[in-house]
Order: structure tokens, then C-alpha cells, then sequence
């Protein structure tokens, strides 16, 4: 028979195959039965699992930043995307590993499962961020557990801007568990805010984070804990787009008097000065938050700049118009004929009383001193 030979090595390769399937079987058979034991039957997913329900259960809270998305000074908040290691130990689900093909670890589906919830309260966004029924989490045979929710988390953050842009600010997140300090007890895990998986932010820097635990004399509220963090803002771009700009046009400004006073350039270079620090303000009040509680000395400065600009306005303006007054006694004449008009302006209405007041010495000046 021509096909016996085949035949024979079909069937020895199925025989070769037989006792790794039926291992595979029955490791397969073992988690599948564990699983089952561990997720079902005798587990309420709602309980906490210790034995005695009067003992608070020690959480573990590690904080993991992956990166910092976006600090937004305008709405004041802080886009971060991170994850929270939280671990415990799980009194009932527990197993001997050589009744089950000595598996060690099994990863439930977080909803068949105790962990512990949370939601953060100075979210702007969903209050319950975690989608936390997709999360993975694992129990080991000694009754280890790991949860490790993470989010992109957008959270509210009070800004100060006085040292804008050499500011630093402090932002902080509040956790809030579902259970109370009685159930649960959170502590911190062994390294905190483990930046290893940090992706740098061009703008800010994180100069530390850290988890605080709040803890509080009465036990029946929200266990809770805040992580806070320190941020460095990284001034270069501002410095060199508007620091160092700010300070050389002050200093050009000021040129201003070295031009021949008939050129008549005075005025318009001044004015040219006066509308470039206009530009610069609005572009620093458009990086900040429109409020009046906290005032950059970066403003203040700028806004003193733009004071002396207008005053070095008014000084070639009147320079000037003293300087192209030919004689003195047209002068006269002209400031004569000018508090006639002003004083009919005045009577029509057409002028507002408090700018004559204003403009009456300036003439006084440029026709009765001493200009020739
Ligand atoms: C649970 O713990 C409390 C306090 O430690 C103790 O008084 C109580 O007897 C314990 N209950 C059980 C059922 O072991």
C-alpha cells in the first residue's frame, strides 16, 4: 500500500503532539477554573476584601506622570496624563499555586473585583475619570493586588503671574475615595511620582510632585490624598520675545531728544516708540488671565514704559511747536487769538471744560516764556 508510510508519520507526529496538548489542557483547564473561583461564586465585587469588615484595608498610592499636556493660564487649568499605581492586599483571594499548575497571577476584569474607587474634585471636566471598567488589574496567589487606573486628567489650578514669565506655580489634584477612612487607609507607595516615563513639556517643567494623605480626627469621611505638583515655567521664549525687546526699545526711546530738534523726526519717532509698546503690552495681557487680585511686575513695567513714552510724546510735540514759533509777539498773538476760539469753544459747548484747563498753560507756556 503506497500510503501506509504516510499514514504512520501522521499519526506518530499527533502522538509526538499528544502530551504537550493535554498539558496545555490542563494549565488552560486550571486557569479557567481559578478565574472562575477567583471572580464568582463566594466574591462580592462591592465588598472590601478583608476578614474582619472593621478593619480598615492599607491602600498603597503611587502617582506616575507620564506627561504634562497643557497649562492653560488663561482658564487656569492643568492638562496632565498620568496613572495611578493603587495596591493592596486582597485577605480572601488567595491560592496555593501548585493546586493550579503553579499559576501565580491572574488579571480579573476590574469589575469582578474590589478596588479602590476614586474621584477627583477640582476636576473641569468628568468628576469620574477613570474609565475604570477597562483598566487591567491583577491579584497574585498571596493575595497582592494592583489597579492601575490613569487618565488624562484636566484639573482646575489657582496661578499666580506676579514673576510672569520667571513664575512658578503649584497646582494640585484632590482624590476622593468612595469608601472612608474607616474602610480604607491610604499610605504611600515606596517611590512617589516616578517620572521615568516622563515626556518633557517645551513650556513647563515639573520641578517635584508629591502625594500628600489627608487625614482626618473624624473617620467616616472620604479617605483622600492630594498630589501636588511644582512647575517651573521655561522663561526663554518670552524673554527673548519680549524681555529683551521691551528693554532695548526703552532704551531707544530715549533717543528720542539726541534728533535735531528742527527735523521736526522727534514727534513721529516718539509716536513710532509709543505704538511698538502698545503692541507688547497686548501681547503680554494676552498670555495672562484677565484678573486684578494678582498684577505681574512684568505689566507694571510696561505700562511705566509706556508713561514716560507718552510724556517723551508730549515733550517733543510742545518742543517743537515752541521751537517753530518765529517771533514773539505772533505768539502773543496766536495765544490770544487761541483763548479766543477756546473761550467761544467753551461757551458752544464744543470742548470740554477740564481740557481747556488743560491746554490754557500749555499755551501759556509756548507764548509768554521763555522759547525765542
Ligand atoms: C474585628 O476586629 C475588632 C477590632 O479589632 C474586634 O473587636 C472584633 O472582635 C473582630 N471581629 C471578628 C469577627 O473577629
Amino acid at each position: 500500500m503506497p500510503r501506509r508510510p504516510l499514514n504512520t508519520a501522521f499519526l506518530l507526529a499527533i502522538a509526538s503532539c499528544l502530551p504537550s496538548v493535554v498539558l496545555m489542557t490542563s494549565s488552560y483547564d486550571d486557569y479557567s477554573r481559578l478565574y472562575t473561583e477567583m471572580t464568582t461564586g463566594r466574591y462580592n465585587p462591592h465588598t472590601r476584601p478583608v476578614r474582619n469588615q472593621s478593619h480598615p484595608l492599607t491602600v498603597y498610592v503611587i502617582f506616575h506622570i507620564v506627561s504634562l499636556l497643557r497649562i492653560n493660564e488663561l482658564d487656569q487649568t492643568m492638562d496632565i496624563n498620568a496613572y495611578i499605581d493603587f495596591s493592596w492586599n486582597d485577605e480572601i483571594r488567595t491560592w496555593d499555586p501548585a493546586c493550579y499548575s503553579d499559576i501565580t497571577v491572574i488579571r480579573p476584569d476590574p469589575s469582578h473585583m474590589w478596588r479602590p474607587r476614586n474621584i477627583i474634585s477640582n476636576s473641569v471636566g468628568k468628576s469620574d475619570i477613570f474609565e475604570d471598567n477597562y483598566i487591567p488589574a491583577s491579584i497574585k496567589y498571596n493575595g497582592e493586588s494592583k489597579w492601575s487606573p490613569g487618565s488624562v486628567f484636566s484639573t482646575s489650578c489657582d496661578m499666580d503671574f506676579t514673576y510672569f514669565p520667571f513664575d512658578q506655580q503649584e497646582c494640585r489634584m484632590f482624590f476622593f475615595f468612595y469608601n472612608s477612612e474607616r474602610e480604607v487607609k491610604v499610605t504611600k507607595g515606596q517611590q512617589e511620582g516616578r517620572l521615568f516615563t516622563y515626556s518633557t513639556n517645551g513650556e513647563w517643567d515639573i520641578v517635584f510632585s508629591t502625594i500628600e494623605i489627608i487625614s482626618s480626627v473624624n473617620k467616616d469621611v472620604p479617605a483622600a490624598f492630594i498630589v501636588r505638583f511644582k512647575l517651573q515655567r521655561r522663561p526663554d521664549f518670552f524673554v527673548f520675545n519680549v524681555v529683551i525687546p521691551l528693554v532695548i526699545m526703552s532704551a531707544l526711546s530715549s533717543l528720542v531728544f539726541v534728533l535735531p530738534e528742527t527735523s521736526g523726526e522727534r514727534a513721529s519717532f516718539s509716536t513710532t516708540m509709543l505704538l511698538s509698546q502698545t503692541f507688547f503690552m497686548g501681547t503680554v495681557t494676552g498670555e495672562l488671565p484677565h484678573r486684578s487680585d494678582t498684577f505681574p511686575i512684568i505689566v507694571f513695567y510696561i505700562f511705566s514704559l509706556f508713561i514716560l513714552n507718552c510724556i517723551c510724546v508730549i515733550a517733543a510735540v510742545l518742543q517743537l511747536r515752541c521751537h517753530t514759533r518765529p517771533s514773539k509777539s505772533v505768539a502773543s498773538k496766536t495765544y490770544s487769538d487761541v483763548k479766543t476760539a477756546h473761550t467761544a469753544a467753551f461757551q458752544s459747548n464744543k470742548i470740554p471744560f477740564s481740557s481747556q484747563l488743560a491746554l490754557v498753560p500749555v499755551y501759556k507756556y509756548c507764548g509768554l516764556s521763555t522759547c525765542s
